[in-house]
């Protein structure tokens, strides 16, 4: 028994803040902006938006797409960072929005910017055991509201949205493999330490990022997680017809294209407009790849991210 994404949705705020726009906010500029991350604009949620508000519109767009009923749904995994509350789960939320009585599990999955392909790989799981047969898997972000608008090294790089699949049982292969790491020991690289429920609850609530080293760690975890990916199904990167990459920054992006040996044209890349919305980006770059007729049935795709944690992972999946 395989898993295999039937259907695929996303959601963008109707607001949009440009480089320029934030021009006035801090000091800093577009030219510089784009040069150092590839991003022009990013979209921020409405203040009557949550993110189980983002997610629902996506996850629509995925079960009109897969063609199912919503109740067929029997497990829902939401990868966030940004829930709407302590609890209930996000998940939960969604499945209330979307009338779901299927009574089937519905939980959070906390990987930061790595937490579609967390939730995506969870998912596989649970249908390759026959514990599941359709799944929702989501990953929906409002990183606006946990971003601190005062710091130029973090503003500019966060945005909200949401991206969705359906994942059911097949016996056609989809999911090939998934890949998942973690390592705590660089707790304090990329983190919002306050607003928790722990001892450093009153500390700052937004986020704090030593970029220089996140992006070094970012390249040198992709790297691995291209080899490990690959060896591990003895494929070769030619066998590779698309990258999904977590969107970030371009630079990233081109130096996991680069190592890969893919031109450009086959990395998707939607950092430009979206910003890095964490657990959000890769399922919102493949619903747009998807929709824009690029990606064909039969095609090898490559989906990695990484995050805060750190977490890191990879999903290689036959389209
Ligand atoms: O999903 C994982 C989450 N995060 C990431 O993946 C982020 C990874 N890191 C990055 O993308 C990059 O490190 C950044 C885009 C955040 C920064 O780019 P950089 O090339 O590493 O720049 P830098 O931090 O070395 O800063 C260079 C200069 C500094 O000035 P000085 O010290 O050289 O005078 C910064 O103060 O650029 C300055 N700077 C800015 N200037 C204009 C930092 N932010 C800005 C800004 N506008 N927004």
């Amino acid at each position: 028994m395989f898993s295999r994404i039937t259907g695929t949705g996303s959601y963008l705020p109707a607001k949009i803040l440009t480089n320029h726009d934030l021009e006035s906010m801090v000091e800093t500029s577009h030219d510089w902006i784009v040069s150092r991350t590839g991003i022009h604009q990013r979209h921020i949620a409405a203040d009557d938006e949550s993110t189980s508000d983002l997610a629902l519109q996506a996850s629509r767009r995925a079960i009109e797409a897969a063609g199912i009923d919503p109740q067929q749904i029997d497990l829902i995994i939401v990868g966030t960072t940004t829930p709407d509350m302590v609890f209930p789960s996000t998940a939960c939320l969604l499945q209330n929005k979307l009338g779901i009585h299927s009574g089937g599990p519905a939980f959070d999955v906390q990987a930061v910017c790595s937490g579609f392909i967390y939730a995506l790989s969870t998912a596989d799981q649970f249908i390759r055991s026959g514990q599941s047969k359709c799944a929702l898997v989501v990953g929906a972000e409002t990183m606006s509201r946990i971003v601190d608008w005062t710091d130029r090294n973090t503003c500019i790089l966060f945005g909200d949205g949401a991206g969705a699949v359906i994942l059911q049982a097949s016996e056609t292969q989809g999911i090939i493999s998934t890949h998942l790491h973690a390592d705590g020991g660089y707790k304090d690289m990329l983190t919002v330490a306050g607003g928790g429920c722990g001892v450093s609850r009153s500390g700052d609530p937004r986020i704090q990022m030593d970029g220089g080293s996140v992006f070094k760690f970012a390249v040198s975890v992709l790297d691995s997680i291209v080899e490990e990916t690959l060896s591990a199904n003895g494929m070769q990167k030619a066998d590779i017809d698309w990258l999904v990459p977590h969107q970030a920054n371009i630079r990233i992006i081109q130096a996991t294209g680069k190592k890969l040996g893919l031109p450009m044209e086959r990395v998707v890349v939607t950092v430009d407009r979206h910003g890095n919305t964490s657990a959000a980006s890769i399922p919102l770059a493949l619903d747009t790849a998807v929709r824009e007729g690029r990606i064909q049935r039969g095609e090898t795709l490559l989906m990695e991210g990484v995050g805060g944690g750190f977490t890191w992972g990879s999903v290689l999946l036959r389209w």
